[in-house]
């Protein structure tokens, strides 16, 4: 799927957490063979956050809402319509996650799950498009949230090094016209869908391949499709959106790894300085890694009304997605 959107519908409040516990490379270091070294040179990561015992996607995401009522005050809920959890960590199969997370703010709106894989709040963003144009809701709270350590293979080195846990809630709805989401582009190639899997109630795929207990990915091949559809999407993303590469003020790319971000970024033609980077710090978390991107790049004081920002995304399924959004600060936000 692919669509240009010309309606002003934007974001209009945001809102993040990421648990307290961070976990270093040295950490790693201690438990298993691997190094600090290898881990930066490949991937970019420092450190992430862990949730803890009492932590889940629920409560990873109650706390990126209360961050979002913290900033914008309680009535930026007002006329919410629709909650929409990305997840890959449902906090249980049913109820969906987000139906917890009307309940704790007392919302009256419908709630549902997404499940796209990393690439999940970006679907959320172009549904909450959708439902606010087709005036099906009048607000939508779209969260990114995981706790990716609750799933993680200790055992394997190759995966562990990369995920983290965090939380990032946005209220999506009218802005002034000429701002807000200018594009979308959606995409899924389920051949690939062994190469980053874990197994829920069934035991194999269609294919035969058996799905693991916990987090399985090869990493190479989802690392040659991400350098791929980084640069395809993102062109046809900003195609859509009438502009060129040259116009992008803000580039938030999925939070994977460093050497991905780098090759999307040389083939837009763009400064790092235009390029927003916390990977470092927090490693992949999946859904809630472009919010927590967006608000970090908001409280640096990096995005002016106006500017064009792109986000672009890939994972499991193996699915992508791609938008292009013109800011709108709403009055000094
Ligand atoms: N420490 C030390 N050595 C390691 C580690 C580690 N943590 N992990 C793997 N190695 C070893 C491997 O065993 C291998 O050793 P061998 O050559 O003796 O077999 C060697 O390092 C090289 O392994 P590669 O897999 O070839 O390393 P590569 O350079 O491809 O980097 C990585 C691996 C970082 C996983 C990379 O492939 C990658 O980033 N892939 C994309 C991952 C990603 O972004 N996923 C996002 C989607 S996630 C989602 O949707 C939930």
């Amino acid at each position: 799927m692919n669509a240009s959107a010309q309606e002003g519908i934007g974001i209009l409040a945001l809102g993040i957490y990421t648990p307290p516990k961070v976990m270093t490379n040295q950490d790693f270091e201690a438990i298993m063979d691997t190094s600090d070294e290898w881990i930066v040179s490949r991937t970019g990561i420092k450190e992430r956050r862990i949730s803890s015992d009492d932590e889940f996607t629920s409560t990873l995401a109650f706390q990126a809402v209360e961050d979002l009522v913290r900033r914008h005050g309680r009535e930026a809920l007002q006329e919410v319509d629709l909650v929409i959890v990305a997840t890959n960590t449902p906090d249980a199969l049913f109820p969906a996650t987000a139906a917890l997370v009307q309940a704790r703010f007392g919302l009256k709106a419908g709630a549902y799950d997404l499940l796209a894989g990393c690439p999940g709040w970006g679907y959320a963003l172009a549904q909450a498009y959708a439902m606010v144009q087709s005036g099906l809701a009048r607000k939508v709270l779209a969260i990114g949230a995981e706790a990716l350590s609750k799933i993680t293979d200790w055992n394997d080195r190759s995966t562990a090094v990369l995920f983290g846990d965090g939380a990032g809630a946005a209220v999506i709805g009218r802005v002034p016209p000429g701002y807000g989401f200018k594009s979308f582009v959606l995409g899924a190639d389920g051949d690939g869908a062994k190469e980053l899997s874990m197994a829920c109630v069934a035991p194999r795929l269609p294919d035969g391949t058996a799905l693991a207990k916990r987090a399985y990915m090869n990493g190479r091949e989802v690392f040659k499709f991400a350098v791929r559809v980084m640069n395809t999407a993102t062109l046809e993303a900003i195609e859509k959106a009438g502009l060129t590469p040259a116009d992008i003020e803000v580039f938030i790319p999925h939070q994977a790894n460093l050497r991905i971000i780098d090759a999307a970024r040389e083939r837009l033609g763009l400064p790092w300085e235009r390029v927003v980077v916390n990977v470092d710090r927090y490693g992949n978390t999946s859904t809630a890694s472009m919010p927590i991107a967006l608000q970090e790049a908001l409280d640096a004081g990096r995005i002016q009304d106006g500017d064009h920002i792109l986000f672009v995304t890939f994972g499991a399924g193996l699915t992508w997605a791609a938008s292009v959004l013109t800011w709108w600060g709403g009055g000094g936000r």
